[in-house]
């Protein structure tokens, strides 16, 4: 059944932390895969799970980064792996499969932005690769395990998903590259994968949805020059945070928290959260809503479609 964008009434908001959305759920015993899992929102991700009670895997592009970060969360693990080749994916997928564990909550949170134009694997643009097609490739190899574990699944997207629809004659930007277009095709690409994996899944008990954080100063703006920055308006000349919406890391985790862990999202999926809530359809600039580019199961279904080719993996074929 198709979960309508609308308010629910959570009793939460852009405030609430993942800590306050945790409050009263107990974890323990349940599996969770949290992806960069070790900076920015991941880290908060994983220290919020763990504290739940929850044994978190977080598979890591830089593994020796990753277990520093973690050294004093108990509850957590670290693997290999690097979402910009499906080798690695694959490896990773293998190795946890082979453990026998099922996976009870699997957050797609790692990403990159806004870098310049990069290439991997077979030539494909570096964010739909690493965002997008990385994690299709991971959720569809471990759908057993998956299946197993009657996961929530959470893809997290951006409100940078409003910047571009999937770009069907140049997916990867071989006639010229705009690094913001690129993210968010990416993000757009974060949602749809979710409606999607609502829609063939669910059956299973396999419900996915998709998130925006929120605005958070973290790693993930590397690739974004200091002017770039000042312009936009997000931080001053000395690099302070000028905007009152950004959210601390602890608050750009909730509404992923949320969405892998609310009773009160039971029976629900295939929707786009934000402020731990469902978010509304938004047009034009406005800050927030999901755009209707991103929610159409038509392109969902035609994204799948193409990415299933591209990866080489497709746990849904008939
Ligand atoms: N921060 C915001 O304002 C904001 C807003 C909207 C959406 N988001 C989304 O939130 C998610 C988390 O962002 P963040 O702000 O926490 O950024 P972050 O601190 O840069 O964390 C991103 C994580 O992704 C990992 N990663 C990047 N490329 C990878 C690859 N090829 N394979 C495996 N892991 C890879 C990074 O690993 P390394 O550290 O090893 O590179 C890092 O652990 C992203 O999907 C982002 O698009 C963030």
């Amino acid at each position: 059944m198709t979960t309508p964008q609308q308010h629910i009434g959570s009793g939460f908001s852009a405030r609430s932390t993942a800590e306050d959305v945790l409050e009263g759920i107990d974890l323990t015993g349940k599996v969770a895969v949290v992806t960069g899992g070790y900076s920015g929102l991941g880290l908060e991700t994983t220290r919020a799970l763990a504290a739940a009670g929850a044994r978190v895997v977080v598979p890591a592009r830089r593994p020796d980064t990753a277990r520093a970060a973690l050294e004093k969360i108990a509850g957590t693990e670290v693997d290999e792996l690097d979402l910009a080749d499906l080798d690695s994916v694959r490896a990773f997928a293998d190795r946890f499969l082979a453990t026998g564990r099922p996976v009870d909550l699997l957050i797609g949170n790692a990403g990159i932005m806004a870098c310049p134009e990069t290439r991997v694997g077979p030539g494909w643009e570096a964010q739909f690769a690493t965002n997008h097609l990385g994690h299709f490739a991971l959720a569809n190899r471990l759908w057993p395990a998956l299946a197993d574990g009657g996961a929530r699944v959470v893809s997290v997207s951006s409100v940078g998903h409003r910047r571009s629809g999937i770009r069907w004659d140049d997916v990867h930007f071989e006639h010229g590259y705009d690094k913001w277009a690129a993210y968010g095709q990416a993000k757009t690409a974060n949602v749809l994968f979710a409606v999607h994996l609502d829609a063939v899944a669910q059956g299973s008990g396999v419900r996915a949805f998709a998130v925006h954080p929120g605005g958070i100063l973290t790693p993930l703006q590397r690739h974004l020059a200091r002017e770039e920055m000042v312009a936009a308006g997000w931080v001053d000349a000395d690099g302070n945070a000028l905007s009152p919406d950004f959210k601390s890391p602890e608050q750009g985790a909730a509404t992923q928290v949320w969405a892998a862990t609310s009773p009160r999202l039971d029976g629900s999926g295939g929707v786009y959260c934000e402020d731990c809530e469902v978010a509304v359809p938004g047009s034009g600039d406005s800050p927030t809503g999901v755009r209707a580019h991103a929610t159409d199961p038509e392109q969902a279904a035609r994204l799948w479609e193409l990415s299933a080719r591209l990866t080489g993996v497709d746990a849904f074929a008939v």
